[in-house]
């Protein structure tokens, strides 16, 4: 039932929208971001050095997971933020890192975005929607300070967001 209710809302939105999410490496070292599951194409992860930028997207209905890994060699094995697959990340990050959670597109033209210590916490994450009122939100410390830190904010179908690592 639930299902077909979802179903019916999206029929008559009409249009499924993606997010573009630009990926920002704030540290001062290199970091390889990743996505589980994978953001459109596949792209599970990449590797992104001081100061650069990467756009991804995410397909409407995405329901998932950005997160920063640190420390990391040629092969995609990282000191923090690890997960197997290589650059390409292929699962969750197995040991507590900073989580960037989005859910695009997924009930009622709403996107849901939170970042999150719940797993743990590595390095800062800041979510920035871009032309939506809702405030940036991060989590700037394990004890989960930053404005939204764990807690869920949203914005319309169809914005984009800015990724800031560190
Ligand atoms: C980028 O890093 C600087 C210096 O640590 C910090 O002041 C700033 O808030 C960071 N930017 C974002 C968007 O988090
Ligand atoms: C990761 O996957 C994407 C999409 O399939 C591909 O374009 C990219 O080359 C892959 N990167 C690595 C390091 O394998």
């Amino acid at each position: 039932m639930f299902s077909r209710v979802v179903f019916i809302i999206a029929t008559l939105a009409g249009m499924a929208a993606s997010a573009t999410v630009n990926v920002v490496n704030n540290c001062s070292a290199s970091i390889d971001p990743a996505f589980f599951p994978a953001a459109s194409g596949g792209l599970g992860g990449f590797t992104l050095a001081p100061g650069d930028s990467h756009s991804v997207t995410l397909p409407a209905g995405y329901n998932g997971n950005a997160w920063g890994r640190t420390g990391c060699d040629d092969s995609g094995s990282c000191e923090t933020g690890s997960c197997s697959g290589g650059i390409n990340c292929t699962a969750p990050a197995t040991d507590g890192a900073t989580l960037a959670q989005f859910q695009i597109d997924i009930i009622a033209n709403l996107d849901f975005f939170s970042p999150k210590t719940d797993d743990g916490f590595n390095i800062a994450i800041n979510m920035a929607p871009i032309g939506c009122p809702t405030a940036p939100v991060a989590c700037t410390d394990a004890s989960g300070d930053g404005d939204g830190c764990d807690v869920m904010s949203t914005c319309p179908t169809g914005t984009d967001y800015t990724l800031t690592f560190c």
